[in-house]
Order: structure tokens, then C-alpha cells, then sequence
């Protein structure tokens, strides 16, 4: 049986001034798949992530996350995805644990909750020992795994991942899509994941959606998409000339 729909959307558009950024874009996403969202730089998966979020209204079209509308229900919506946007900010004076309290206040969780979830998100992701550590002197790797534990205490079914590998070494990279696959496949969660990795989005991804000038030019299992473009079964492709087979044709 098939896994049920957690995102749909349906002619989903956003026109700024009069550039058309997203363009009658119709995707869906599985519940517990790693789905990559790919795209040259200005194709619109920034834009889209923040309209299913309900940061941003769509000019028309529809959209659903969990079932809900975001237009409509925008803080039901945030409160259930995790979001880690393309450049996350943190406050430079606090350590991560109270940068997580700070952060599970503005989410309204009891005390206890919060420290149980903070102290297991901590340990997820590698921060344990470097918690008491002000967040002003964590390296690029530490913040953007910290995003990631900001995600977690919120405990969200599905998760938005913008680009999260972006400025880690090969070392951290690798342990981040680690950490991004074992969520999935132990946490159970839902990620849309945008990078221009196009390797390791291959090895965790399990569908793929690729946008170019705010169209969705394929979405599928990958091995589809290679037997589709490049006729040739699994295992014989990479992503990469998937990938710049429809970038070249768009
Ligand atoms: N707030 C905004 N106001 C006006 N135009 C915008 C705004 N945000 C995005 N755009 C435009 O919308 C288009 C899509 O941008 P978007 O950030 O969604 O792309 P992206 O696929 O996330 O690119 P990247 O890979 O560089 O992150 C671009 O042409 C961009 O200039
Ligand atoms: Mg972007």
C-alpha cells in the first residue's frame, strides 16, 4: 500500500511584482519519505517551502500540509512542521540549551517537556557535550546541526530542510545527510530537503522533484526518472545526468 499524502499542492503560484517565481507548481509528498527538492539557484523551492509554511501567501493555487491549508491555518501549520530555514540565526550570548528553552517557551511547552526533549535532541545530533558552549563561538557545523535540534524538540511529523549542508566540510556534510537519513528511517519523519548535493541527495532521497523556473519539470523515484530520460535501468545513472538532461531541455 502506498504511504498517504502529507503535502499536495495544486497549481501552486507566487508572482513578486511581476516575476512569476512559482509556477502552477503540483507536487506531492509521501508520508515518511526523503524527498529532494532540487533546482538551479532562483527556480522557486525557497518560495514554495514558505508558502506551505504560510510565511508567504501563494498569488493563486492551493496547497495542503497534514491536511491543512496554510493560508487559511498558518499557525496550525507551524506548529506541526519543522523548519530549518536557508540561513538560520542565533543569538550569539546563549549556549544551545538555552537557546532550545528560549525556543520551547515560544512553542508553550511545559518545563519538564521541554528539558526531556532538548536533552534527547542535543544527544541526536552530537551537541551534548559542546551545550554550555555560547552559540557565538560554535562553528558553522555546530549551528546548523543546532538547527537541526531546534527542529527536533518541536517533534514535527514533517520537516523542512533548506539547504542544510550549505558551508559544512565533506566530513560534516556526510554526517548531516547521516543525520537527516536516520531521522527518517527511526524518527519517521516527512523531509523535503533542498541541496545542490546531487550525490548524496541520491544515496538518502527516496523521490526526487526537480524545478527549474518555477515549473516542477520531474518528480519521482529516481531509477523512474533514469529510465524515463536516460533509458537505462538501476544503478546505471547518477543523479547528476538526470539532473542536467532536464536542466538543459528546460
Ligand atoms: N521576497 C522576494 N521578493 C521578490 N522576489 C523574490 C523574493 N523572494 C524570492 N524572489 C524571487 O523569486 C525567485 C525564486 O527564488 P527562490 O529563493 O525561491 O529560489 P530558490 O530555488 O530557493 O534558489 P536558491 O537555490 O538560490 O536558494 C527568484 O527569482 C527570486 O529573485
Ligand atoms: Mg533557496
Amino acid at each position: 500500500m502506498e504511504n498517504r499524502i502529507v503535502i499536495e499542492t495544486e497549481e501552486l503560484t507566487k508572482v513578486y511584482n511581476s516575476e512569476v517565481a512559482v509556477d502552477h507548481l503540483t507536487f506531492q509528498v509521501r508520508e515518511g519519505e526523503v524527498f529532494g527538492f532540487l533546482g538551479p539557484n532562483g527556480a522557486g523551492k525557497t518560495t514554495t517551502l514558505l508558502m506551505l509554511l504560510g510565511l508567504t501567501e501563494p498569488t493563486s493555487g492551493k496547497a495542503r500540509v497534514l491536511g491543512v491549508d496554510p493560508v487559511r491555518d498558518p499557525i496550525k501549520v507551524k506548529g506541526m512542521i519543522g523548519y530549518m530555514p536557508e540561513n538560520m540565526g542565533f543569538y550569539r550570548d546563549l549556549d544551545a540549551i538555552q537557546t532550545l528553552r528560549f525556543v520551547a517557551e515560544l512553542n508553550g511547552f511545559p518545563k519538564d517537556i521541554a528539558e526531556e526533549r532538548i536533552e534527547k535532541a542535543l544527544k541526536t545530533v552530537g551537541l551534548f557535550e559542546d551545550s554550555k558552549k555560547k552559540v557565538g563561538a560554535y562553528s558553522k557545523g555546530m549551528r546548523q546541526r543546532l538547527g537541526i535540534a531546534e527542529l527536533l524538540i518541536k517533534e514535527p511529523k514533517v520537516a523542512f530542510l533548506d539547504e542544510p549542508t550549505l558551508g559544512l566540510d565533506p566530513d560534516g556534510t556526510n554526517r548531516m545527510m547521516e543525520l537527516i537519513e536516520r531521522l527518517s528511517r527511526e524518527g519517521r519523519m516527512t523531509v523535503i530537503l533542498t541541496s545542490h548535493l546531487l550525490h548524496l541527495v541520491q544515496r538518502i532521497c527516496h523521490r526526487v522533484g526537480i524545478m527549474i523556473k518555477g515549473k516542477m519539470v520531474a518528480q519521482g523515484p529516481m531509477e523512474q526518472l533514469a529510465k524515463e530520460k536516460l533509458g537505462v535501468g538501476a544503478e546505471k545513472y547518477t543523479l547528476e545526468e538526470i539532473y542536467m538532461k532536464y536542466f538543459k531541455e528546460a
